[in-house]
């Protein structure tokens, strides 16, 4: 039985554990707010709000509704727009309303959802570029965008001035109703007598935050035997032991982002994770998810590559742990038994002799898969670099560890004139292919080019002038 907090009522369902979330409260909840656009986590119409209990503090994060299974709704607080409705329009409704942000209407409890869930946001630095920023996962055929830029910045510059808490800020302002105080305790007592969901014992498939699953077999999954990965305790945290650092197998971006100790790892992670997805699929999507789906795009795949990270495997009676620059034995082909799955991924600290950097090309900034994506990390002593690791992806059937470009830079002493040597090996040791993303050639162009980017971020000690004209 799975039981959650459905706005301000408590649900226990059987209903099949694999049922997106967003059919559920539609067609069985009959909670039509929530709209159906493009079932693949594109549009936001589905938008939701998922409240969870970590160490007795509720976190609220924004999920799309069609790529979420009821199981990771257990012993959540899952708000749909019915569900923030109090007396009279809340700050976002009144904001959109002002600036004329709706017109058709379809998009719009979307992307309230997701204002209102910024509202609920723990940490802010910028609240009006932040609030803007949170509607990177909704999209608007009508308005043309910059009424809702508006409407979003006034919300931000509301949520500039809160003091307290979060949720007792949202509740003050009326962002969200009072129910919302009683929900923590609520949430507690619901846990004492919550089960983990197991659908079977020899899943079809294995579900880590169903961003992926949910957009290629969507018909199979309201019906298929699964097993749930999301709230797997074992599979979830972000350590640091000895020099290597370890996520667990269901850390999602957000819960990178969100690390203090992995940010210190990478001050410019906030650069990278930008170029993922959008917020609502950074907080579904996890690591392992981004590796097994095994695409020779996957954003997170070229950056644990470059840190020439491992997979620990498990069938429950046995492990092995292998790097994942070998993991890709082919097109979407892995060195992976069906019944091996990832426990956790992990990679040595880079030292402070270390340099990293990640670069993506996509046409669009927010919701879009990479034309080419590369990660390079070079460890660096008195100008001679001791171990090198370049990636990436988009340039072959796999993600790629390139290693002869990286054998190359070994040993090597820092200068301009690494970089055409390296531009053509690289060359040399991949094969893209022309599809709808781009021709052979632009992607080769591209792969070169960003290579000179990675130069230009990480070495500004370089004449600029010159990088750019080789
Ligand atoms: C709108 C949208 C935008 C996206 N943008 C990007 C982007 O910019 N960059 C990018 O790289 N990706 C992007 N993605 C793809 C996706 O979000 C990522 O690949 C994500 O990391 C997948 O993780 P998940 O937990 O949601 O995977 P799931 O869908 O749950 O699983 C994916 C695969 O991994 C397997 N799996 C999951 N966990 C484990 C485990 N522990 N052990 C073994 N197998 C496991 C599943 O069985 C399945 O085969 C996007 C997806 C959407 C819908
Ligand atoms: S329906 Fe478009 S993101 Fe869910
Ligand atoms: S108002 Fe029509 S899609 Fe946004």
């Amino acid at each position: 039985m799975i039981k959650f907090i459905l706005n301000n009522t408590e649900v226990s369902t059987d209903q099949h554990p694999g049922t997106a979330v967003l059919d559920f409260i539609r067609y069985r909840q009959n909670l039509t707010g929530t709209k159906i656009g493009c079932r693949e986590g594109d549009c936001g119409a589905c938008t939701v709000l998922v409240g969870e209990l970590t160490n007795g503090d509720i976190r609220y994060r924004s999920m799309t509704s069609c790529l979420m299974p009821l199981a990771n709704a257990n012993g959540k607080h899952i708000v749909t727009v019915e569900g923030i409705n109090g007396d009279g329009l809340n700050p976002v409704q009144q904001a959109m309303y002002d600036e004329s942000a709706t017109q058709c209407g379809f998009c719009t409890p979307g992307f309230v959802m997701s204002m209102v869930g910024f509202s609920l946001q723990h940490e802010i630095t910028n609240a009006p570029k932040e609030a803007v920023d949170s509607v990177d996962g909704n999209i608007c055929r009508c308005t043309g965008y910059k009424s809702i830029q508006r409407a979003a910045t006034r919300v931000g510059e509301l949520v500039s001035t809160r003091k307290s808490d979060p949720v007792a800020f949202a509740i003050e302002q009326k962002f969200v109703p009072e129910y919302f105080a009683s929900i923590p305790s609520r949430l507690k007592a619901l846990s004492d007598n919550l089960s983990a969901v197991k659908n079977i014992e020899v899943a079809d498939y294995r579900v880590g935050g169903g961003t992926d699953l949910y957009v290629q077999k969507h018909e199979a999954m309201s019906h298929a035997k699964l097993d749930f990965f999301f709230d797997n305790p074992a599979m979830k945290g972000i350590r640091i032991e000895g020099n290597r650092c370890i996520l667990g197998a269901s850390t999602t971006v957000t819960d990178l982002v969100e690390s203090k100790e992995f940010r210190k790892l990478f001050p410019d992670f906030e650069i990278y994770y930008k170029l993922v997805s959008s917020t609502p699929i950074r907080n579904m999507a996890t690591i392992a998810g981004n590796i097994v789906n095994a695409s020779p795009i996957g954003d997170f795949t070229a950056f644990f590559l470059a840190l020439n990270a491992s997979v620990l495997l498990t069938d429950d009676k046995s492990s092995r742990e292998i790097e994942l620059r070998k993991f890709y034995l082919g097109y979407k082909k892995l060195d992976k038994r069906p019944e091996e799955y990832i426990k956790t991924i992990s990679f040595e600290i880079p030292s402070k002799h270390t340099r990293f950097n990640f670069e993506k090309v996509s046409k669009r900034t927010n919701l879009d898969i990479a034309s080419v994506n590369t990660a390079i990390r070079l460890d660096i002593t008195e100008g001679i670099i001791s171990n090198a690791g370049v990636s990436a992806g988009g340039i072959g059937p796999i993600p790629t560890y390139l290693f002869k470009a990286s054998e190359y830079l070994n040993g090597k002493k820092v200068s301009l004139e690494l970089l055409p040597e390296l531009i053509s090996i690289v060359q040399s040791e991949i094969a893209p292919i022309s599809d709808a993303r781009g021709t052979e050639e632009y992607k080769r162009l591209l792969l070169s080019q960003l290579l000179k980017a990675h130069f230009l971020v990480l070495f500004p000690e370089l004449d600029e002038a010159k990088i750019l004209t080789i």
